[in-house]
């Protein structure tokens, strides 16, 4: 089984590199599953109903997201329309599962694709982040997004579930992180995918503003940048009898 990964879709560059480039991936790598994390799509912040079903309609299985899930408070209205693990579009958009479990929303997914089945977990870091349930104990259950910031708890976390999940993907930080390998016990494994969007800016921010905001350190609306647009994302060629990766490709498509 071919599972590609994209890493943080930010705004309409982001959608429009996914529109554009997806089918050549999907036919190039025979991929069978796509997982994409979507919590920068509207204009960098957070995801619509709308931006969900449009990522859905170009053939994604499911949404991964992280700290920007609550930007547009529309979502939370989406993850109320369904109950249980229904095969539902809004089913199929993850916030993290170390959130109050209260909290709208589920952080797992569990699927079928074919004759097999998958899960995916999105869990969010706690260091220099929001403190959240631990996710090393909340991520002991396939395919796991771990949204942190800091590269030892990313790390950590991989050798944590080494042979217990196909795969653990670090996104976040936007930077695509030149580690991926597969660990020993065959858990496939890279700190950061890298953001799909704009690089000719800060994480996807137009750079003068973000520059401008580091050197007054006065209050700055957010805008996503223009130029430079990637796609960044990892496949992983997985044994679907036992789970394990078999290998873990790192993709930049400009
Ligand atoms: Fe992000
Ligand atoms: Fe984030």
């Amino acid at each position: 089984m071919q599972i590609l990964f994209i890493g943080d879709i930010f705004g309409r560059p982001g959608r429009t590199i996914v529109k554009d480039r997806l089918p050549e991936i999907v036919r190039q790598h025979g991929i069978d599953l796509i997982i994409a994390n979507g919590e920068n799509s509207a204009a960098g912040f957070g995801i619509t109903p709308a931006l969900a079903e449009e990522l859905f309609d170009l053939g994604i299985d499911v949404i991964t997201t992280g700290n920007h899930v609550w930007d547009k408070r529309e979502i939370i209205d989406y993850f109320q329309m369904v109950e249980g693990n229904g095969g539902g579009p809004q089913r199929r958009v993850l916030r993290p599962a170390n959130y109050p479990s209260d909290m709208p929303g589920w952080g797992v997914y569990e699927g079928r694709k074919g004759k097999i089945s998958y899960a995916v977990m999105n869990l969010q870091g706690r260091v220099f982040m929001a403190s959240n349930d631990d996710p090393f104990r909340v991520a002991d259950q396939l395919l796991v997004d771990f949204h942190a910031e800091a590269t030892s708890e990313k790390i950590s976390i991989g050798w944590y579930l080494d042979g217990r999940v196909t795969a653990v993907l670090g996104t976040h930080t936007h930077v695509p992180t030149a580690d991926e390998r597969v660990l020993p016990n065959g858990t496939a494994y890279v700190t950061d995918v890298g953001m799909t969007g704009p690089y000719d800016g800060v994480i996807g921010v137009k750079k003068e503003l973000v520059v401008g905001k580091f050197l007054n350190g006065m209050p700055v609306r957010f805008e996503p940048a223009t130029g430079d647009v990637r796609l960044c994302g990892v496949v992983i060629d997985c044994d679907e009898k036992t789970g394990k990766a078999r290998a873990i490709q790192r993709l930049t498509l400009c």
